[in-house]
């Protein structure tokens, strides 16, 4: 099966998602959407992305894809009416990175960094919380447009970063989830101020799920190479430049309108 697998961002966060997929299915070919004319997505109410995120779905649908990975937690909220408009599997990264967070925690408490939209929806306190663990969730959409910027380890973001997470830093959670994307595009900025803790991203858990559903669907690629297309509905200088200090290889890069 050779049809490209999707993957979806607000942005350039998702890159990091499609750096570990790439790894775990090398034989697949991938388009990659940033969804820059709509960014940020953690900030807009539910009902407005609700309806940007259907037509998101729809223009993937119409390129012909095998299946969809929402590389965006925020998105991810979303994702029982996007699997209701494709006939192919749509897969999420919040479910399979608490099953990673489960598995590390080993006091039971964990912190939560993610976008307003993210922490207010309570999914990730919900699936921990039932498991025995205690979520200090720390809502950050303002850290999203400086990943997107890719200015997200400089002195200047740094000194940002130390400034929010003062008030958490002393806190015993022994994990921190970055439940958004873009965070890992900042680890080292996260990491210098919160120290020595288990940290996860939603990239390693999301492509050993894929991998077990691409199988289970007997929907495994076998291209020799497979290839990577870039698309942006915005601008796509970030989009390049990430993807590039990433080490992302891709064909192309191309602007679409989705309105
Ligand atoms: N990268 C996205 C996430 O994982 C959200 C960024 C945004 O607010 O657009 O939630």
């Amino acid at each position: 099966m050779n049809m490209p697998i999707a993957l979806i961002d607000s942005g350039v966060g998702g890159l990091t998602v499609l750096q570990k997929v790439m790894q775990i299915l090398p034989n697949e070919s991938y388009i990659y959407l940033a969804d820059n004319a709509f960014f940020p997505y953690g900030t807009k109410p539910f009902d407005v992305l609700d309806v940007r995120l259907q037509k998101v779905t729809n223009y993937l649908i119409s390129l012909g894809v095998k299946a969809i990975v929402v590389a965006c937690n925020t998105a991810s909220l979303h994702i029982e009416s996007m699997q209701k408009q494709a006939k192919f599997p749509v897969i999420d990264v919040i479910v399979p990175t608490c099953k990673d967070v489960l598995s590390l925690t080993k006091n039971k408490k964990v912190c939560l960094l993610a976008t307003d939209a993210t922490v207010h929806s309570g999914v990730y306190q919900q699936i921990l919380n039932s498991n025995g663990v205690e979520v200090v969730p720390f809502a950050c959409s303002n850290f999203v447009p400086i990943a997107e910027s890719s200015v997200s380890n400089t002195f200047q973001t740094k000194c940002v970063v130390r400034e929010h997470l003062a008030q958490i830093a002393g806190d015993d959670f022994d994990t921190v989830i970055f439940g958004c994307t873009h965070f890992g595009l900042m680890k080292e900025s996260i990491n210098q101020v919160l120290g020595n803790r288990n940290y996860v991203e939603c990239g390693d858990a999301t492509a050993l799920h894929l991998k077990q559903i691409l199988q289970k669907h007997n929907l495994l690629g076998n291209a020799k190479s497979g290839e990577l297309n870039l698309v942006t509905t915005g601008k796509a200088t970030s989009l390049e430049k990430v993807a590039r200090s990433l080490r992302l290889q891709f064909t192309d890069i191309k602007v679409v309108q989705l309105d």
